[in-house]
């Protein structure tokens, strides 16, 4: 790891500038959260809607714990899951320093820390809260390496740390703690059934009141048209396959996984999306994916690449 690197995104951060950092998850899009214009700079880079909140990153659980409430389940579940790929909605402090905009109006604010190496030694250095949407222009493919994040934002970043390829490749899971039951907010990289283990059974975010207004289904969509559930392909199509027999005859075929591995397929998926989104196909089919584990995550963010453009959320899980 290159000490000096970061110190410089580290002094970037604090004068106010944007850096791409990895994360386990996805690349994110990093502002000083305590600094409004910073945020603000976020929302712009991304061309996003700015009523949508963005996560804040930490070193450890006690810098998070300045800024958010936690209850006696967030503790446990921090305990078990962090540093790693759960995000917890709680409530904002009285006197958090994290800027409004990162809550977005809402009286609440997401909290993670992240297991990274690069984005921990980042933090370390920074010793600020750290806002961190995934770095990929609003409603696409969020980014899993540094050539991602350059292709997408350019220059409207001021460095690009590059840590490799990120090696979960899915966004954070998002559990809203605020409420009397967990409610599930976006599937993610650590599963439904791990949490229930210590959470009990979860609610989803229809059962509450809205929480998050900037909920479109239609995040994470690639260029071309996405067709579901194939079980057969066309020449003018592409194919993203799952597990050991593909149907022949695509154009061009990407395996997530030739040995039906969800871990492998959710560390691939961003990735091959994009490689596969190319002018002059039809379209991109992608084979049935199991629902089991990570599969419902997987499942979300293909519904979501699947969806007309625009279309309002009629599904589980925040975009973005
Ligand atoms: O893996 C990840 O979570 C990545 C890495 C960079 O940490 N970050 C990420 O951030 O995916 P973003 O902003 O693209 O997605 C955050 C999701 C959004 O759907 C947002 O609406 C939700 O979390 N969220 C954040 N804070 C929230 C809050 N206070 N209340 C409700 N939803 C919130
Ligand atoms: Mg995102």
């Amino acid at each position: 790891m290159d000490e000096s690197e970061i110190r410089r995104a580290a002094e970037l951060l604090r004068a106010g500038d944007l850096v791409a950092f990895p994360t386990e998850t996805v690349y994110g899009l990093g502002a000083d959260a305590t600094n409004d214009t910073a945020v603000a700079r976020i929302f712009a880079a991304k061309g996003r809607p700015s009523f949508n909140p963005l996560i804040t990153h930490y070193a450890e659980r006690a810098a998070a714990q300045r800024q958010v409430r936690f209850t006696p389940l967030a503790e446990r579940l921090a305990e078990r899951f962090w540093p790693g790929s759960l995000t917890l909605v709680l409530p904002r402090r009285r006197d958090s320093e994290v800027s409004l905009l990162c809550s977005a109006g809402l009286d609440s604010l997401g909290v993670r820390v992240p297991r990274h190496p690069l984005a921990l030694a980042l933090l370390r250095a920074l010793d600020r809260p750290l806002a961190g949407p995934s770095a990929n222009p609003s409603g696409r493919v969020s980014p899993t390496t540094a050539e991602h994040v350059r292709e997408g934002l350019g220059d409207r970043v001021a460095l690009v740390l590059d840590g490799g390829p990120c090696p979960v490749g899915l966004e954070s899971t998002v559990l809203d703690l605020t409420g009397e039951r967990p409610l599930l907010l976006r599937p993610g990289a650590v599963t439904r059934a791990e949490l229930e283990a210590i959470a009990g059974p979860l609610g989803a975010p229809g059962e509450g009141p809205l929480k998050s207004p900037g909920l479109l289904a239609s995040h994470y969509a690639p260029s071309l048209p996405i067709r579901l559930e194939a079980s057969d392909v066309a020449t003018d199509e592409a194919l993203l396959a799952f597990g050991p027999n593909p149907p022949p005859g695509a154009a061009r075929t990407l395996n997530l996984s030739p040995a039906g591995d969800l871990v492998e397929a959710a560390a691939h998926l961003f990735a091959y999306l994009r490689a596969l989104d190319r002018p002059g196909l039809k379209g991109i089919a992608v084979m049935p994916i199991p629902t089991a584990g990570l599969g419902e995550a997987i499942n979300d963010r293909l519904r979501r690449a699947a969806a007309p453009r625009g279309q309002a959320l009629p599904i589980a899980g925040q975009p973005s």
